[in-house]
């Protein structure tokens, strides 16, 4: 967008969130409110991004440290128009500034899009709202050809005044070129001693600039959060809407309630998600893929065909097509399993990767190996990775058989089509085709007699 400007308005202490935290850096689908807002005003590319920050100063600009945009200190909060003020300095003098606020997390591009369009030629834009329960909102005054004339703070409103139900929503588009002259001789003289951002529209229409109002796509796009409460429900909302979107998209849910993205989703055709599953970071389910219950899906690529049992926690993996995972499975960062690979219950991978249609069906751990193609890997076996100071690799070629409760203890490996002996304790090289078995020999003791009690 030619010459737009944001201003994001964040100096606010959050009182009733009863946080260390500064409320703007509290999260939406774990990612603070604030940089909901950050996002959002970028997609506009804007020449200029001012943030007004104040309280948790510090924590909040490093939290937004990748962020490029301009930082507006406000020592005290004296209100929305001190704190347009302060970011002046960092406008041009033509064009248009956006004012959002960071405690209004969900606000939408399409809203704000067709602000932009409204306020061509040098408008005033508001966004307002028509809403039953107007209460604590400034409302719109219009005047009898239904012109906006002012917007009164229900604090200094009038009795019939508090009877108007278009109320604003604090978020507009000013004329850069009249902005600085308005904000400059704005008074504090109202019922809150405070220098209130709507005291511009009677300003413009003394200057005779025009007014237009937008209205948002969806009102709970310019909900504030104030309390925990109110950060509860807007979280509800927003994972609604992704769940919303899925659908559109074809995908099952079970139960669209029962679903948190908190990162980005991306679903190919007939993808089949069961309930209470939570998705983080940046995860791609292939064509077909069903994940169960109770799954927690992180930075995961799933190929085509894969399913995903109850209970699984996939984190920083890829799984290839046609994948039996779970239930119970955790595959953590650096799992990388190829085609038709299963992956039992209480299984854990790490920094490994296993060939095409191998098997770890129980209670294993592997970590830092390779595994080749077509491996039985049998219940309880242990990759011995680390001795208390180094991780050391385990390979496991093709074909090979591991028998239950083996430990591989690395650096070590086992060679093609070898099989292991349960019980194994493997600390040497196993060579390719043969039987290695590396456990004490059972014994029988015929005469032995379980020893008895002295008095
Ligand atoms: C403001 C509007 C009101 C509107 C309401 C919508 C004014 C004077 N009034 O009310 O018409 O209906 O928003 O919620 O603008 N902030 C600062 N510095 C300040 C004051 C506020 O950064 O000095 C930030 C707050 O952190 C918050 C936002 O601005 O994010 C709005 O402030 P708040 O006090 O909630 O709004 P009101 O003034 O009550
Ligand atoms: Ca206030």
């Amino acid at each position: 967008m030619n010459n737009l400007s944001c201003v994001i308005l964040a100096a606010g202490k959050g009182k009733r969130m009863y946080s260390d935290l500064p409320k703007v850096l509290h999260p939406i689908a774990g990612r603070p409110m604030l940089r909901h807002v950050v996002d959002t005003a970028c997609s506009f590319s804007p020449s200029q991004l001012v943030i007004v920050y104040g309280h948790g100063g510090e924590l909040v600009r490093q939290s937004l440290s990748d962020v490029a945009c301009e930082w507006a200190l406000q020592e005290q909060q004296l209100g929305t128009g001190h704190a347009v003020q302060m970011a002046l300095p960092f406008l041009p003098d033509n064009g248009a500034t956006l004012v959002l606020y960071g405690d209004v997390p969900l606000i939408g591009l399409d809203t704000l899009q067709a602000m932009v369009e409204a306020g061509q030629g040098g408008k005033l834009v508001l966004l307002t709202d028509i809403i039953d329960d107007a209460a604590g909102y400034g409302r719109i005054v219009r005047d009898g050809e239904g012109r906006v004339i002012r917007i009164v703070e229900e604090k200094d409103a009038t009795e019939a005044e508090r009877h108007i139900r278009e109320i604003n929503t604090g978020i507009m588009l000013l004329p850069n070129q009249h902005v600085r002259q308005w904000l400059g001789s704005l008074s504090n003289q109202n019922a809150q001693g405070e220098y209130y951002l709507t005291d511009v529209v009677g300003m413009a229409v003394t200057d005779g600039v025009e007014i237009a109002t937008a209205n948002p796509r969806q009102s709970w796009e310019t909900f504030g959060v104030n309390s925990r409460v109110q950060q509860a429900e807007l979280e509800r909302i927003y994972q609604l809407e992704q769940a919303r979107k899925l659908l559109e998209q074809g995908v099952t849910l079970l139960d669209p309630a029962r679903l948190d993205v908190r990162g980005s989703l991306s679903c190919g055709r007939d993808v089949v998600i069961d309930i209470s599953c939570v998705v983080e970071g940046r995860v791609v389910l292939g064509d077909g893929v069903k994940i169960g219950p109770n799954c927690v899906l992180r930075d995961a690529e799933i190929a085509a065909g894969t399913e995903i049992a109850a209970f699984s926690h996939i984190d920083g993996a890829i799984v290839g097509v046609g994948g039996k995972i779970g239930p119970y499975a955790r595959l953590r960062p650096g799992a990388e399993l190829a085609g038709e690979v299963h992956i039992g219950n209480f299984v854990e991978i790490k920094k490994t990767r296993i060939g095409q249609g191998s098997k770890v069906n129980h209670l294993s751990y592997v970590g830092d190996a390779s595994i080749g193609a077509g491996v039985n890997v049998g219940a309880g076996t242990i990759t011995c990775n680390y001795d208390g100071v180094n991780k050391h690799l385990t390979v496991v070629e093709d074909g090979a058989f591991i028998g239950s409760g083996t430990m591989l203890v690395a650096p070590v490996t086992v060679a093609r089509g070898a099989t292991v002996g349960a019980g194994s304790t493997i600390t040497r090289h196993v060579p390719e085709a043969q039987l290695t078995v590396a456990r004490a020999r059972q014994t029988t003791i015929p005469a032995w007699k379980r020893p008895e009690k002295k008095d």
